[in-house]
């Protein structure tokens, strides 16, 4: 799996590039198994929401279940990846974010280098954030929205949100949203189950909450170069990852095949 030239380009041009059809309907099917398997676990890397006490976030998965662990490595995330940074690169993070159908949550105003900079003491907003639609994401179940061409202008002010939602983070403000977004505009990632999405570390994001009757599960892998790993460590293993070893892609059937050992 190679990124075409066009890709490259809308991917520089605008901070984010989908990628419609990356997995097939029986992938996704295997991926969803194992997602019922892991939100069923009794642990803290199940972050739940602060209303509804459903799972928001579910995180560390590859080190829970054998199917996340082949999907990190999996050559259609890593090979774009490698691609685009031309980097020695590790497994930093790696979640659903399910956004519940009726109770789902908003995820504020952000970009991830602001975490990953203030709490993790990462150096470069190089990582790559890698998202695999595990249902239909729609206007209706609180698609990402992104300001385009916002990475652009670099880090924008932040401040660290800890009271609107069961999740911390380090939100931009409003005045700088404005700002970037009469700039570049907005656009919204939908697509069917099975679209991947790449964006990088200073593209300004969020996502609204999700009144409609469908849930929207989305895998979310980030990749961070060895060269940029994270200088401090007060976060748990589930949010920033301490095994550094660089990423090697399987075999594309990786996930159909499980009784092939990789
Ligand atoms: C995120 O930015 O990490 C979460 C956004 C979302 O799941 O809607
Ligand atoms: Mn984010």
């Amino acid at each position: 799996m190679h990124l075409t030239s066009l890709q490259l380009t809308e991917f520089h041009e605008n901070g984010f590039l989908l990628l419609p059809d990356l997995f097939s309907r029986e992938e996704v099917a295997v991926l969803n198994q194992a997602k019922e398997e892991v939100f069923a676990q009794e642990t803290n890397a199940n972050v739940v929401e602060k209303k509804s006490g459903e799972v928001r976030t579910a995180m560390g998965l590859h080190l829970r279940n054998e199917t996340f662990a082949r999907l990190v490595r999996h050559p259609r995330l890593v090979k774009p990846a490698q691609q685009i940074l031309s980097e020695d690169l590790y497994v930093q993070q790696v979640k659903i974010n399910v956004k519940s159908a009726f109770d789902g949550e908003a995820w504020q105003w952000h970009y991830d280098f602001a975490t990953h900079h203030a709490d993790d003491g990462v150096a470069e907003p190089l990582a790559l954030n890698l998202h695999v639609f595990l249902g239909d994401v729609s206007e209706f179940n609180g698609p990402l929205y992104f300001i385009k061409g916002s990475h652009k202008c670099g880090a924008a002010a932040s401040h660290h949100d800890t009271t609107t939602t069961s999740y911390p983070l380090w939100c931009v403000d409003q005045n700088e949203v404005t700002e970037l977004v009469e700039h570049g505009g907005l656009a919204s990632a939908t697509g069917a189950a099975g679209t991947g999405l790449i964006f990088g570390d200073v593209l300004v994001h969020g996502s609204p909450p999700n009144m409609s009757p469908w849930d929207r599960p989305i895998f979310s892998l980030i990749l961070n170069a060895v060269s940029n790993k994270q200088t401090s460590f007060v976060r748990p293993e589930h949010k920033h990852h301490t095994d550094y070893t660089p990423v090697t892609p399987l075999a594309d059937d990786c996930l159909l095949r499980q009784e092939v050992a990789q």
